[in-house]
């Protein structure tokens, strides 16, 4: 269903009212006919999309049907259950970020303090902090962990040292033992990782050949944490095919993933290139650090397609509602205008939560009768408005609530969008010229005799 400006349909509502002649008439405003105009490019989008699917780019679009690697995945995570409380991921970029993301939307926010019920507390290290390393292999019980070491190039250097130092701590207390307490995540073919598993018969999980770093959640890179942790993979899949339905849709208006591009983009074309995105859930915050990388990755380019330099990109920025009201809200509502900020709200939270009403002082007596639930939301909404009433560019995504389903669906509405966006860039939104260097120069160092 589609009102005017809202796009509605599973559980997921796209409010852009506020895109449009903001109150006090930014000169940044889209008006109906910028984004009607904006809409013309979309004309040869899905035959575009289709296309290149078939050819074999765009391997993320085929994960949400491969429902073998769920096969996979659940048995081998069964024959590790016995001996795994502790499930430490080591990983960086796409290799940890979706991981963390699914983590911190769908476990208990205190997994890895407490307990997650029959399942392990998982660690997702991202980082190579030697007292933060230390600290924590120091104190793991590693007879009762599995490490899952996930990298896509076999070679990142973060990922490999953590690795082998895992290992060695693992062959002193297990001795030969410790081989199965190993997954790799990894290229089907390519990097010393691969061949090293091979050679020590670990267990391997593929990472699909056309499938990259910062779009691999779907693959084993997130769903092999996902599946130990009891998350239902069958329902993080379905979110996203039915997701994909959606965005192929040939209607501009009835696509999700055109109408927030098209959002992104008329914004970007009127100079507004920074990118907030405010989700108002904590269990949400990781996800804004894994469209941060999504999207700064995939859309800062020296080079556009034809070989000139355009120097694109959207500079992401990741919020968190209501905590960072106290701290940037003040810069997006009075700062440069420069900004578009992305509301990520929930319709129902897991826990309802009544503000304890009984003894409030008059002064605050807007609280009877209400929850956090309800104070969340409204904080949100005050926020969009006061955007709006500044004449700042601001639209609303909510889903229903947060399920393996929904956010099956967020990510791949979000690969979805990137993908479009590079399109109308003319750009290569799956490179990373600018990554890779900084891999090589960091060898180069360590090669010298003094670092
Ligand atoms: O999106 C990407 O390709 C990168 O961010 C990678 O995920 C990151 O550099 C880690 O690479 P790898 O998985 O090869 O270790």
């Amino acid at each position: 269903m589609t009102s005017e400006f809202k796009y509605e349909k599973n559980g997921l509502i796209i409010d852009y009212k506020h895109m449009m002649k903001p109150l006090n008439s930014s000169k940044f405003a889209i008006s109906s006919s910028d984004l009607k105009e904006k809409s013309y490019l979309f004309n040869d989008m899905g035959a575009y999309i289709e296309e290149r699917r078939r050819s074999g780019e765009l391997g993320f679009m085929d994960l949400p049907y491969d429902l073998k690697q769920v096969d996979e995945i659940e048995s081998l995570v069964e024959s590790k259950r016995s001996i795994m409380d502790n499930l430490l991921v080591l990983g960086i970029g796409g290799s940890a970020l979706g991981n963390i993301a699914i983590n911190n939307a769908l476990n208990d926010p205190f997994n890895s303090t407490y307990t997650n019920g029959n399942y392990p507390r998982i660690f997702v290290e991202d980082n190579i902090d030697p007292d933060r390393i230390h600290s924590l292999f120091e104190h793991i019980d590693w007879k009762r962990t599995v490490v899952n070491v996930i990298t896509k190039s076999g070679t990142t250097p973060e990922t490999m040292a953590t690795f082998f130092i895992a290992k060695k701590i693992m062959q002193e207390k297990m001795g030969e033992d410790y081989r199965k307490h190993i997954v790799v995540t990894t290229d089907p073919e390519k990097g010393v990782l691969r061949r090293h598993a091979v050679e020590e018969g670990f267990d391997i999980l593929n990472i699909p050949r056309n499938v990259g770093g910062r779009f691999s959640v779907l693959s084993p890179v997130g769903l092999f944490s996902a599946c130990s942790s009891g998350i239902d993979l069958g329902e993080l899949l379905r979110g996203a095919r039915e997701m994909d339905t959606e965005c192929k849709a040939s209607d501009f208006y009835h696509n999700p993933a055109y109408l927030i591009a098209a959002m992104k983009y008329s914004a970007y074309m009127h100079g507004i290139r920074i990118n907030v995105l405010m989700p108002y859930s904590s269990l949400l915050k990781a996800f804004s650090q894994w469209y941060c990388q999504l999207i700064g990755e995939s859309l800062g380019k020296k080079d556009d397609l034809d070989g000139k330099i355009c120097f694109h990109g959207i500079t992401p920025v990741s919020s968190s509602g209501t905590t960072d009201q106290h701290s940037q809200l003040q810069l997006y509502v009075e700062g440069p205008e420069d900004k578009l900020i992305i509301f990520l709200f929930v319709g129902n939270h897991k826990s309802v939560v009544p503000i304890y009403d009984r003894e409030l002082p008059d002064e605050l007596s807007y609280f009877r009768g209400r929850s956090l639930n309800d104070l969340i939301i409204s904080e949100g909404k005050g926020t969009s408005l006061s955007l709006l009433e500044s004449g700042r560019l601001n639209f609303e995504i909510m889903i229903d609530e947060i399920s393996p389903y929904s956010i099956g669906g967020l990510f791949y509405l979000f690969e979805m969008v990137t993908l479009i966006m590079g399109r109308l860039l003319n750009i290569n939104a799956f490179d990373q010229p600018g990554v890779d260097r900084s891999k090589i120069l960091t060898r180069e160092f360590l090669r010298r005799k003094k670092v």
